[in-house]
């Protein structure tokens, strides 16, 4: 049995692998279940007990040593490829894992090409606002409740008691854009501004303090509210399909006069009625108005010489109904999981 021992163990020290096949070929011999170390192993039972402790430890050392061969062999092979001049300049390169892109941003980027083919710009403006763009100069009274602190995330308030134009907030909606817009920009005027929104709402499956928009201005002599539907009816039959029927039902916003909100046939049932429109028939997707001569004025263009329209959306309802989501809180999660799903709208 010491021969034997001794006599592998020289083999083992010999042993050279320079392909993988000839590592295996090693593992084989020496190590798998039938190979000449296990082998031994079997034998070992029949060592007479006196000597069993001297052989039991030479064959352990052994089988450790084989291994520690066996690893060696390996590394050796697999580093041999990485050595200057072995590498194989023919083989193709690693494939790159490309992410995907977000559901709101790919129904953002669906809006705006809409808009886009019928002459409207793009314009991004701060998140983080005043009040004279978010509230004061859209025609917000000061005592509107809107301005609340139930509603608007403060940064920092001048007077407790009162709304002050310098307080600096969170952006409730992307109207304010449209302000810095028509400050710096003479008519005609068509833009549509994306962006992200923030309002002090308890989150839930359908709500959340912080969400997405795309709002629209279009300012020129006589515009008038017959441009507005059709600029929305065309929006909607884009967005939602040729068949896609819309009514305009009267609202309020302080930034426009007269308002409304317009509602689509609902894609889903085709207005039959179903629980996502709950019965109704009709989806609610968008604000919308002529804008308020205050608002032309506070931003310095004659309201006496032009009249324009505006109206504002969320992206994530139309979301949600495209991709049929029930619970907005995935879209803002980001579990590769859920994203990974939208990797075909590339
Ligand atoms: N700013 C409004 C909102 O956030 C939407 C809107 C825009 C309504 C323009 C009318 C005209 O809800």
């Amino acid at each position: 049995m010491l021969e034997r021992i001794n006599s592998l163990l020289a083999e083992i020290a010999e042993a050279k692998a320079v392909t993988a096949e000839e590592a295996e070929a090693f593992r084989i011999r020496f190590l798998s279940k039938k190979g000449q170390i296990p082998e031994l192993f079997e034998e070992f039972r029949n060592v007479a007990p006196e000597a069993k402790k001297e052989i039991g430890v030479k064959l352990n050392n052994l089988k450790q040593i084989a291994l520690d061969k066996y690893n060696l062999l390996r590394s050796e092979i697999s580093s041999a490829g990485s050595e200057p001049g072995n590498e194989d300049l023919t083989r193709p390169a690693f494939p790159y894992v490309l992410g995907s892109r977000h559901p709101i941003s790919i129904i953002r980027n669906e809006i705006i090409d809409i808009f886009k083919r019928i002459g409207f710009t793009v314009s991004e403006g701060p998140e983080i606002e005043d009040d004279d763009h978010n509230f004061t100069k859209l025609n917000f009274a000061p005592e509107h409740p809107a301005r609340d602190m139930q509603d608007t995330f403060y940064i920092s308030r001048i007077s407790a008691e009162d709304s002050n134009p310098g307080d600096i907030l969170l952006r409730t909606h992307t109207s304010s854009v449209q302000v810095r817009v028509m400050q710096t920009q003479k008519p005609p005027i068509r833009t549509i501004s994306p962006g992200r929104v923030f309002r002090n709402e308890a989150i839930s499956a359908r709500a959340h303090c912080i969400f997405h928009q795309v709002e629209g201005l279009y300012i020129d002599e006589n515009v008038s509210f017959a441009d507005l539907r059709q600029t929305l009816l065309f929006f909607a039959r884009e967005m939602y399909g040729k068949d896609i029927k819309i009514r305009l039902r009267p609202s309020f916003f302080p930034f426009t006069e007269p308002s409304a909100e317009m509602d689509v046939s609902c894609s889903i049932c085709g207005g039959k009625g179903c629980n996502v429109c709950k019965y109704t028939g009709w989806l609610e997707v968008l604000g919308c108005g002529m804008v308020h001569p205050n608002v032309l004025e506070a931003c310095g263009i004659d309201s006496r010489k032009y009249t324009g329209f505006a109206f504002g959306m969320g992206i994530e309802r139309p979301a949600m109904l495209k991709y049929q989501v029930n619970d907005l809180r995935l879209y803002f999660e980001n579990d590769v999981r859920f994203l990974e799903q939208f990797n075909t709208a590339f």
